[in-house]
């Protein structure tokens, strides 16, 4: 039924109807939670095999016993395996510890504190508050790391291509304190959107119209996460950056979290050849080395391009249902009902859902007290606050196929009674 031309009369025979169901589901005392955009047991039980697979060999390919210090930015092998896997020039890799996380916030501190671009580039050296573009909705933690290191959040709209690029470009032209942008340009957590070709490219122009030192923080978490076989392919902001002159602004972010360990995978960032210089100064006041046998041991695993990609796919199986059945309860219980609207995803973890403004909150509440737990809404959005109140991140990934459809048969239930409610109360 199209709730937005249903009569009066309609509406309330829709609610009746719908308040029962909700006080069965109430009743039937369930606890499930669709909040965490984390591998499943099953998923990471791909990756068992890491245990023990190097098997008493501690050298690398390369001679270096991997049980000692040293290596900073990580061993040739590793290098190789992400250089190759994400189509970057082995040259620009660093690899981290477990989280790129960890890598972003270090990022951002030391280009805040000491600069990424030489003597003088500090952000905080410059007089005036630094500001960060954050498409929305988007990611809480990168939000977190502007918020801990006092940078304020300026929120863009993104739609089916990126964020809109007309604002972004007017915002920072306007402020030259504007120092970043937050992306996650492939299966966009939480809307799953991939950035078009062009919206790339403006992103590697960026730096040509900010202030000085401005970077964009390419977080291509989700780049290999594939559910479609026929997902569309990201441009290479590297070759963007190179076109327009702007390589220094590009810092990609990339980890095997969701590849093998969430809690001890191999991050890494990749970056021009200043950058990485710089970061690396700062780095080894904190660290003597990352753990390399953890790196060897993915080596083993994955071994290559096509290793990495098969494995993938293993987790493509298992996600898949999940995401169909989420696609499927949105479908059959709100399509043509004019009161919801969603992406459905290529890859990723998430789906954005948006209800009818002002709802969102109520809806997250009406779930939970019928057993079922969602991201907190307002939870996409700088300072967890929401202006449309609209918008709710489902995360299927690690539930049950089963407790997924016992959650979304509620969910459902939850927007449309919330809507009709609204309605008759308007
Ligand atoms: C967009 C995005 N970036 C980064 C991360 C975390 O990555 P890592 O585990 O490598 O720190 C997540 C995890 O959910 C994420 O959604």
């Amino acid at each position: 039924m199209n709730f937005q031309s249903a009569s009066r009369a309609q509406l309330e025979a829709a609610e009746a109807e719908l308040a029962q169901q909700y006080q069965a589901h109430q009743s039937s005392g369930l606890s499930l939670d669709l909040t965490r955009g984390k591998p499943s047991t099953e998923q990471v039980e791909l990756s068992s095999s890491l245990d023990g697979i190097l098997a008493g060999n501690y050298i690398s390919e390369e001679g270096v016993d991997l049980r000692n210090y040293g290596g900073l930015d990580g061993i040739p092998g590793m290098k190789r395996l992400f250089a190759e896997t994400f189509s970057i020039d082995v040259s620009r890799i660093l690899i981290g510890g477990n989280s790129s996380l960890t890598l972003m916030y270090q990022s951002a501190l030391f280009a805040l504190q000491f600069g990424l671009g030489g003597e003088g580039s500090a952000w905080n050296q410059e007089s005036g508050e630094v500001k960060f573009i954050c498409p929305v909705p988007g990611y809480d933690r990168h939000f977190s790391v502007c918020e801990h290191l006092g940078i304020k959040m300026i929120p863009v709209a993104m739609d089916e291509n990126g964020p809109l690029m007309d604002e972004v470009e007017s915002l920072i032209k306007a402020d030259p304190m504007i120092k970043g942008i937050w992306c996650v340009p492939r299966f966009s957590n939480p809307t799953g959107c991939v950035y078009s070709d062009e919206v790339v490219d403006r992103i590697a122009a960026l730096a040509g119209i900010a202030g000085n030192n401005f970077r964009v923080f390419w977080d291509n978490a989700y780049a290999v996460h594939i559910l479609d076989d026929e997902a569309k392919e990201l441009a290479d902001v590297f070759v963007s950056a190179k076109k327009h002159g702007t390589e220094d602004s590009v810092l990609i972010f990339g980890s095997t979290s969701k590849v093998t360990f969430a809690g001890a995978g191999v991050a890494f960032m990749a970056a021009s050849s200043s950058n990485l210089a710089a970061f690396k100064r700062h780095l080894g006041f904190s660290s003597i080395g990352p753990d390399k046998l953890n790196q060897q041991r993915h080596i083993n695993l994955l071994k290559d391009a096509t290793g990495f990609k098969a494995h993938m796919t293993q987790h493509a199986a298992i996600l898949k249902p999940r995401f169909d059945i989420v696609e499927k309860y949105l479908i059959e219980g709100l399509a043509g009902s004019g009161i919801a609207s969603w992406l459905k995803p290529q890859g990723g973890y998430f789906v954005s859902f948006d209800s009818e403004p002002g709802l969102a909150k109520q809806i997250v509440a009406m779930a939970a007290d019928a057993g079922v737990k969602l991201t907190p809404a307002g939870a996409t959005f700088p300072y967890g606050h929401d202006p449309k109140d609209a918008n709710i991140r489902l995360a299927p990934s690690y539930p049950s196929l089963e407790e997924i459809e016992q959650a979304m048969a509620i969910f459902v239930v939850c927007v449309k009674l919330a809507t009709v409610r609204k309605m008759l109360n308007a």
